[in-house]
């Protein structure tokens, strides 16, 4: 099977920065429970003039200037997210005419919540297969600011806003693993679109946090089953950054090596789809991704759903 290659990504993060403090003067919480339950510090927020879209045009523009490639170049457009200003157009449309992708390149949004990321590049992976072209245009971006109550402590600590995007090509010559799943549940809902006042995200924190510390071990070992591959042949393990804690669990559960699990939560909070593109974004410009390192990527989220992703960073054409 042909896998995704990652030759570059783009990044965008609004322009509003909310501390843990700035919280406190909001609802009753103090910056040692937040760090100590989450290990978020602070987060972005958009101000007026921002929204998801305009973060994941701009975190895409990057991803496809530093993929070296042209627009005509681009077969697939996908755009994870829950919280686009329109349903329809969505994002990946709105990308689709910022940057002047061909019209023969399918561009649309999905939706799988924290997953969305990872639902979003095997969609591409399994377009690119159907349609043919070598190249995906594959972007997270979310604005969980505007799906908050802000006067609830107990989620509005967690979540923050940003986009990251990805350029991935098409190759047979590197590992490739992808798995995805999904259990029906409640446990994390949110009840309207950024777009209009509805209900907003709730979740059943103790129940997620046990999904997720068990659903982050599996994805990882059921992707590097099908690689053949060890944790010890990854480089990096990218999960979304929901938590410090249900990560932490997952290197104890794996007696994996801390220094592979990259982490970012305490500048981001949780961005939703966006965590995984983000943070790749980070380690990108940090020079962490080198030509040729392997990663795995890890994702679970509303739905319920989750998804696990290995795949190689080439850099750019
Ligand atoms: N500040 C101070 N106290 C708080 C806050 C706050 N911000 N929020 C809740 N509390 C209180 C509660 O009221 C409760 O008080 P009580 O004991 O007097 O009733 C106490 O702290 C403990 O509350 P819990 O909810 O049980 O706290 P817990 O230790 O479970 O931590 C947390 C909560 C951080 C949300 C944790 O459950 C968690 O991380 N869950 C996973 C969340 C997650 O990963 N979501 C990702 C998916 S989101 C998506 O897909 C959109």
């Amino acid at each position: 099977m042909k896998g995704l290659q990652l030759l570059s990504t783009g990044g965008a993060l609004p322009g509003r920065v909310v501390t843990n403090e700035d919280l406190c003067r909001q609802v009753d919480t103090d910056d040692a429970w937040i760090t100590t339950r989450t290990g978020i510090r602070r987060r972005y927020y958009c101000t007026d003039s921002e929204d998801a879209a305009t973060l994941a045009i701009a975190a895409a523009r990057q991803a496809l200037e530093r993929s070296g490639l042209a627009p005509s170049d681009i077969a697939c457009c996908v755009a994870a997210t829950l919280s686009s200003p329109t349903l329809t157009p969505g994002i990946a449309c709105r990308v689709q005419a910022a940057l002047h992708l061909p019209e023969t390149c399918p561009a649309f949004d999905v939706n799988a919540a924290c997953s969305g990321f990872l639902y979003a590049a095997a969609t591409a992976h399994g377009l690119l297969g159907t349609l043919g072209g070598r190249y995906a245009l594959v972007i997270g971006c979310e604005v969980l600011s505007r799906l908050m109550d802000p006067t609830d402590r107990a989620t509005c600590v967690l979540f923050g806003d940003g986009a990251g995007a990805a350029v991935f090509a098409l190759t047979e010559d590197a590992p490739f693993a992808v798995t995805l799943g999904a259990r029906g549940d409640d446990a994390i809902r949110v009840g309207g679109t950024a777009a209009r006042d509805a209900a907003p995200i709730t979740m059943d924190g103790r129940a997620v946090f046990r999904f997720a510390v068990e659903a982050m071990p599996h994805c990882l070992q059921t992707v590097l089953a099908s690689s053949g591959m060890t944790l010890d042949d990854l480089d990096w393990v990218v999960c979304h950054q929901a938590n410090s804690r249900i990560i932490d669990h997952c290197i104890k559960h794996l007696h994996a090596e801390p220094s592979k699990f990259y982490k970012n939560m305490d500048r981001h909070g949780n961005t939703g789809a966006a965590s995984i593109p983000i943070a790749l974004h980070e380690m990108e410009e940090n020079g962490l991704l080198q030509p040729h390192q392997a990663l795995a990527c890890i994702g679970f989220g509303g739905g319920l759903s989750w998804g696990g992703m290995l795949l190689t960073y080439e850099g750019r054409k």
